[in-house]
C-alpha cells in the first residue's frame, strides 16, 4: 500500500510514520515544511520525504494523490491559542486548503482518512460523546476559538456527503487529545501556545506558575499517542473494509482529569524527578487566570468532554492500556530530553 501524508512531520504524522515503517510493508510518501519530529526515519527506503508547503507544492500533491491508495491530509492548525488570535489563518489552511485534498480524493477515487477532531462536539450536554448521535454545539460567532471545530465539522459533512452522493471511500477519525513526545514544542511553549500538558512540562522546566485558566475544573479524556495510534493503524488497515464510511473517536474515557488534577500530577512527577535538582529549578506554584488573561478574547472553554469509543471497540477491538500517569511520565522525559538538545544547541552558538 503507498501511503500519502501530508504534514508528515507533525505530532500525528511522525508518531504515524514510524508505527507504518515498525509494523508494515508500506511506502509512505510524505510532506511537510520540516524534519525535526522525523530524522529518525529519513534514511528508510519505505519513507519519501519532500519537504514543501501544502498551500504552494500543489502539483506535487495532486500528482501523489494520483499515485497513492490512501491519503491522510493532516495539515492543520490545533492549538485553542491560534484559533482566537489568527482565525483566519485557520480557516484557510485547515479548511480551504484541504477541502482541495479531499476533491482531488474524489477526482481520482482514492481512499481519504480524514482527522476529524473532539472539538467538533463543543459543549455538547451528552455524558459520553457519540459519533452518530451526539449533538454538535459551539458558541456564538464573536467567540472565535469555534472557527477549528466549525472548519472541521464542515469538511466532515462535505467527505460525508461526498461518499454517499459521489461514492468517495473514507473514514474520519476523531483525536480526543492525545497526548505523548512530539506533541507541539517546548519553543511553541515557550509564547504560551502550545496544548495543556506540553505547556505545562515547560512551566515545571522554568519554575514558572503552571496556570489553570478558569480554575481548572474543565476536563479533558487524554489518552496516549501509542494507544491511539493502535487505533489508528486499525483504521488504515481496514481490514474487510470496516472502516469504510465510519467515524471514530479516538480516545481513552479512562483517563478523565481536571486540567487542575493534570497540573497536580505532572507537579507531582517533577517534584522528586533528578533532573529537577540537576537543574536547581523550585517547585513551580499553581495558580489562577482568567481565560480572557491567559488567551485573549474570543475564548470560550469546553467544561467536559468524553469519548464514546464503543464504535473503536466493536469494529477493531479497541482497548487503550496505558495509565495517566506513565503517559504524564513519557512525555516529561522526551520534553526533559528536548529541553537539554535546545541548551546545547544555545551554548554552542
Ligand atoms: C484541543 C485542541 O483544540 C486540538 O488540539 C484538538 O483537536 C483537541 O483539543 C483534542 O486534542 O482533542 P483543548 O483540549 O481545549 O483543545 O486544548 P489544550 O490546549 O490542551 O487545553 C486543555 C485545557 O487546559 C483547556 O481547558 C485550557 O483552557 C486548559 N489550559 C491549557 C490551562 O488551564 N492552562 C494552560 O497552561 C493550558
Amino acid at each position: 500500500m503507498k501511503v500519502l501524508i501530508l504534514g508528515v512531520n507533525g505530532f500525528i504524522g511522525s508518531h504515524l510514520v514510524g508505527r507504518i515503517l515498525r509494523d508494515t510493508n508500506w511506502e509512505i510518501y510524505g510532506m511537510d515544511l520540516g524534519t525535526h519530529k522525523i530524522t529518525d526515519h529519513l534514511g528508510n527506503p519505505r519513507f519519501h520525504f519532500v519537504e514543501g508547503d501544502i498551500t504552494i507544492s500543489k502539483e506535487w500533491i495532486e500528482y501523489h494523490v494520483k499515485k497513492c491508495d490512501v491519503v491522510l491530509p493532516l495539515v492543520a492548525i490545533a492549538t485553542p491559542k491560534t484559533y482566537v488570535t489568527n482565525p483566519l489563518k485557520v480557516f484557510e489552511l485547515d479548511f480551504e486548503e484541504n477541502l482541495r485534498v479531499v476533491r482531488q480524493c474524489v477526482k481520482y477515487k482514492k481512499r481519504i482518512v480524514f482527522p476529524s477532531t473532539s472539538e467538533v462536539y463543543g459543549m455538547c450536554p451528552d455524558e459520553a460523546f457519540d459519533e452518530h448521535t451526539s449533538p454538535l454545539v459551539t458558541g456564538p460567532v464573536p467567540m472565535d476559538r469555534w472557527i477549528y471545530s466549525t472548519s472541521k465539522q464542515l469538511l466532515d459533512r462535505v467527505i460525508w456527503a461526498y461518499g454517499w452522493q459521489q461514492g468517495l471511500k473514507f473514514t474520519l477519525f476523531r483525536p480526543f487529545n492525545w497526548m505523548g513526545p512530539k506533541l507541539d514544542s517546548l519553543n511553541a511553549a515557550k509564547e504560551g501556545s502550545s496544548r495543556l500538558v506540553t505547556q505545562f512540562v515547560w512551566n515545571l522546566i522554568q519554575g514558572e506558575p503552571l496556570q489553570l485558566v478558569d480554575g481548572g475544573a474543565q476536563r479533558r479524556c487524554f489518552i496516549d499517542v501509542e494507544d491511539a495510534m493502535d487505533g489508528l493503524m486499525a483504521i488504515l488497515r481496514n481490514e474487510g473494509g470496516k472502516a469504510d464510511g465510519g467515524i471514530f473517536n479516538i480516545g481513552n474515557p479512562g483517563l478523565d482529569h481536571s486540567v487542575r488534577e493534570v497540573a497536580e500530577m505532572l507537579r507531582e512527577l517533577w517534584k522528586d524527578h533528578p533532573m529537577r535538582s540537576q537543574l536547581g529549578v523550585a517547585l513551580s506554584e499553581i495558580v489562577d487566570v482568567s481565560s480572557g488573561e491567559f488567551y485573549g478574547k474570543g475564548y470560550q472553554d469546553v467544561l467536559n468532554r468524553k469519548p464514546s469509543i464503543q464504535r473503536m471497540k466493536d469494529t477493531f477491538g479497541f482497548e487503550p492500556k496505558v495509565g495517566m500517569k506513565e503517559a504524564l511520565a513519557k512525555s516529561l522525559d522526551f520534553f526533559l530530553q528536548e529541553f537539554e538538545a535546545m541548551e546545547q544547541v544555545e551554548e554552542e552558538s
